[in-house]
């Protein structure tokens, strides 16, 4: 008998029990991986290892770094996956680049070019969808200490179109992720073995140094609590009304 005093143990789920969960109750063409290219291939490990029948989608913006394009294509040939690749539209790019050229986000901070060449795409397949993947984690950023494993995302939701947003790997830490990648043999991106941790685009992107954290490599330029592009717009919105 438990002891008088004894609280109920609530396990917290694994990431492969959120992975199972999502695919269980969204239809396999309304709900998908959001892969960057980075360490979050765990997710696409933890899909195939489990069975899963989950769709995978990347947002090409165009700046990434060879390295990341040939280890797209090592996923797609290792996992046998189609990785679905999202480009920006053409003509709000163009005006972009006519209007502002190629580094805008160096003098105007990263907003519009993210928003042409991930935001815009990324509303255009979730419209789609009903349900997202996403390899986000507590321990990444100030702006995400507070992800939990499944949650509405408010930013891309309409009154008529709810969309959740799954972060299986919420709880998980770096060294978790880099664990499980090396026991599994997971194939990953070669910028981690060049001092890259966290990795986005090339002309945003850069190596971090012993004991910096992991997202100072990324838009170093910028202040770290404005360090979202929009993709999880939502933890800067909480961050704000904290
Ligand atoms: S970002 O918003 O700062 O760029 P980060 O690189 O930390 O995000 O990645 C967090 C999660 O966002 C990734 O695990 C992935 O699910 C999603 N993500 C980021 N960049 C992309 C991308 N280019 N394509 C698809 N998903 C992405
Ligand atoms: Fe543009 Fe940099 Fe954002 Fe990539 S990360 S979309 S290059 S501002």
């Amino acid at each position: 008998m438990d002891h008088p005093n004894s609280q109920p143990q609530h396990r917290s789920p694994s990431p492969q029990d959120i992975l199972a969960d999502a695919a269980a109750r969204f239809a396999a063409d309304k709900v998908a991986i959001s892969f960057s290219g980075a360490e979050d291939v765990v997710l696409v490990d933890m899909a195939r290892q489990l069975g899963l029948d989950v769709a995978v989608f990347s947002l090409d913006t165009g700046r990434l770094h060879p390295e990341t394009y040939r280890y797209l294509e090592t996923v797609r040939e290792h996992y046998g996956v189609a990785i679905e690749l999202l480009s920006p539209d053409p003509e709000a790019l163009q005006t972009l680049v006519r209007e502002k050229g190629l580094y805008s986000f160096l003098r105007d901070g990263h907003g519009e070019c993210c928003g042409v060449r991930k935001i815009m795409p990324l509303r255009r397949k979730l419209a789609t969808l009903d349900a997202w993947i996403t390899g986000q984690r507590r321990d990444q950023s100030v702006t995400r200490v507070d992800v939990p494993h499944e949650q509405v995302d408010k930013a891309f939701s309409t009154e008529n179109h709810p969309v959740v947003k799954f972060n299986p790997l919420a709880g998980w830490t770096s060294a978790d992720v880099w664990s499980y990648i090396r026991t599994n043999g997971v194939p990953y991106n070669p910028l981690h073995d060049r001092g890259f941790v966290s990795i986005g685009c090339e002309p945003c992107t850069r190596p971090v140094g012993p004991h910096e954290h992991e997202r100072a490599g990324r838009w170093w330029w910028e202040e770290a609590t404005q360090k979202e592009c929009g993709l999880h717009a939502q933890n800067v919105i909480r961050i704000v009304n904290r």
